[in-house]
C-alpha cells in the first residue's frame, strides 16, 4: 500500500516553473553572492528570478521598485543571514510577502545565523556550504514547484500600533516619509532617530509626520513586534512607571515585571532586546526623558519628536533636511504654521546601552 502512494506521488506532475516570478530578498553584506547565483540558475532553469541590484553595490533603501517587483511575484526567497536578521529592508520584504500571501521560502545562507520568529520552520534548505549547492537548488525547484512555504502565524498578520489616529484633512506628504522611513529602516549603523525642528519652531508637522510613519504599510511591515507611540510633553505628570507600561503593553510584556522605575527600564530593556519595534517619543522637552528609552537592541529603531534642536545634539545627531508645511500644503490644513525646513537627526551608535556623554565620544 505504502508502494502504492509513494508510486502515485512520483506520478502526480510536477508544475510548470517556466515564467514562474521570484523575488530574491538579500542582505548585501553578507548575501549578495549566493543571491546572484540563485538568480543565474533560477533564470537558466527558464523561471523569471528578480533581485535588488542597487543593493549589490552597497546598504539598501526602500524603493518602488522593490514594492512593484515583490507585489508582483508568485514566490519571494529570504535568504536568511546575519545581516539579514538585522535588516529593516530585509524584514519589511519579508513580511509584506508573508501578509500579500506570497509563498515565503527561507533559504539558511549562513550557518549559526538567527532566525526571525516569523520565518521560523521545520527545516531550512541549506545554502551554507554544508551540503552541495546543485543538490540544494534541486531542492529549491521542487520547493518552488509545489509552493512549500512559510507559514503566516496570526501573531504576525498585523503590526500593533499605538500612535493616534491621522487629522481627517490629512495632507500626504509622500517624500517626507519615505525619507523618514528610509533613515529607519536603510540598512546601515542608525539605531536611534530623532526628528526636530529648526529654532525650535512648533506647529511645523513633526507630530503628524511621525503619526504618518506609523500608519505608513512598509514600516508596519519593517516593525512586526510593535509601533509605540509615548507622549512626553513639556510638563507631564506621568510616572515613568505609567510610560514604560504602556510600552510594556504594546510589545505584550508580562506588565507584572513593570512594577518599579528601575525594574521596568530592565524588563523594558531585556524585552526589546529580541524585537523589532519602533518606539516613538513624541515633543521631548527634556533629554532625560529619552534616556530610559534607550536599549540593545538591534532590530529597534528609537524615533522622537522635538523642538528642541539641542537635545538631538546632544545625544549625538545626523542630520538632514525634510521639507515640511510647504505653501500647498499649508494652505490644505486646518491650522497654519510656520513654513519652513525641518531637519531630521538621526542618532548613530551601535550600542545603545551606554548614556548620552558616553556616546558623543565616539563620533568625530
Ligand atoms: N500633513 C498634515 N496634514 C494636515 N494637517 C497637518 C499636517 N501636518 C501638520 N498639520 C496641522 O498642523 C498642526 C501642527 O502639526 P504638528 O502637531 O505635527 O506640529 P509639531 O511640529 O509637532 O508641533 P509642536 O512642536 O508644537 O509639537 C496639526 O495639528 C495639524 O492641524
Ligand atoms: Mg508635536
Amino acid at each position: 500500500m505504502t508502494g502504492l502512494i509513494n508510486l502515485l506521488i512520483c506520478c502526480l506532475p510536477m508544475p510548470n516553473l517556466t515564467d514562474t516570478k521570484v523575488f530574491v530578498s538579500y542582505a548585501h553584506a553578507d548575501g549578495r553572492e549566493l543571491a546572484q547565483d540563485l538568480v543565474r540558475d533560477l533564470a537558466a532553469s527558464g523561471l523569471e528570478p528578480w533581485l535588488d541590484d542597487q543593493r549589490l553595490s552597497g546598504g539598501a533603501i526602500w524603493t518602488k521598485e522593490i514594492e512593484q517587483a515583490l507585489d508582483g511575484a508568485d514566490v519571494v526567497l529570504a535568504l536568511l543571514s546575519r545581516a539579514s536578521y538585522v535588516s529593516g529592508i530585509c524584514r519589511a520584504e519579508q513580511l509584506r510577502a508573508l501578509r500579500r500571501a506570497k509563498c515565503v521560502i527561507a533559504l539558511m545562507a549562513q550557518s549559526g545565523t538567527d532566525v526571525p520568529l516569523h520565518l521560523e520552520a521545520k527545516q531550512y534548505l541549506n545554502f551554507t556550504g554544508a551540503t552541495g549547492y546543485k543538490q540544494q537548488f534541486e531542492k529549491l525547484l521542487e520547493s518552488i514547484g509545489v509552493r512549500d512555504g512559510v507559514f503566516l502565524k496570526s501573531e504576525y498578520r498585523y503590526t500593533y500600533v499605538t500612535a493616534p489616529p491621522l487629522p481627517v484633512n490629512f495632507v500626504e506628504r509622500p517624500l517626507e516619509l519615505a525619507a523618514l522611513r528610509n533613515a529607519l529602516i536603510a540598512d546601515g549603523d542608525v539605531r536611534h532617530v530623532a526628528l526636530t525642528a529648526l529654532h525650535g519652531m512648533g506647529g511645523i508637522g513633526k507630530t503628524i509626520l511621525a503619526q504618518a510613519l506609523c500608519a505608513d504599510e512598509v514600516t508596519q511591515q519593517a516593525f512586526p513586534d510593535g509601533l509605540i507611540w509615548v507622549s512626553i510633553g513639556k510638563e507631564s505628570t506621568e510616572s515613568l512607571v505609567t510610560r514604560m507600561r504602556e510600552v510594556g503593553k504594546g510589545l505584550k510584556d508580562d506588565l507584572s515585571l513593570y512594577d518599579t522605575a528601575q525594574g521596568s527600564i530592565n524588563q523594558y530593556r531585556t524585552a526589546l532586546r529580541s524585537k523589532a519595534a519602533l518606539i516613538v517619543l513624541d515633543d521631548v522637552w527634556d533629554a532625560r526623558d529619552v534616556e530610559p528609552f534607550r536599549a540593545d537592541s538591534p532590530r529597534s529603531r528609537l524615533l522622537f519628536t522635538t523642538r528642541d534642536t539641542s537635545i538631538a545634539s546632544v545625544v549625538g545627531a545626523r542630520e538632514f533636511t525634510a521639507n515640511l508645511l510647504t505653501k500647498t500644503s499649508r494652505a490644505a490644513s486646518s491650522r497654519s504654521g510656520p513654513a519652513g525646513e525641518s531637519l531630521i537627526f538621526l542618532h548613530r551608535r551601535t550600542n545603545l546601552s551606554g548614556n548620552v556623554d558616553g556616546f558623543r565620544s565616539r563620533f568625530p
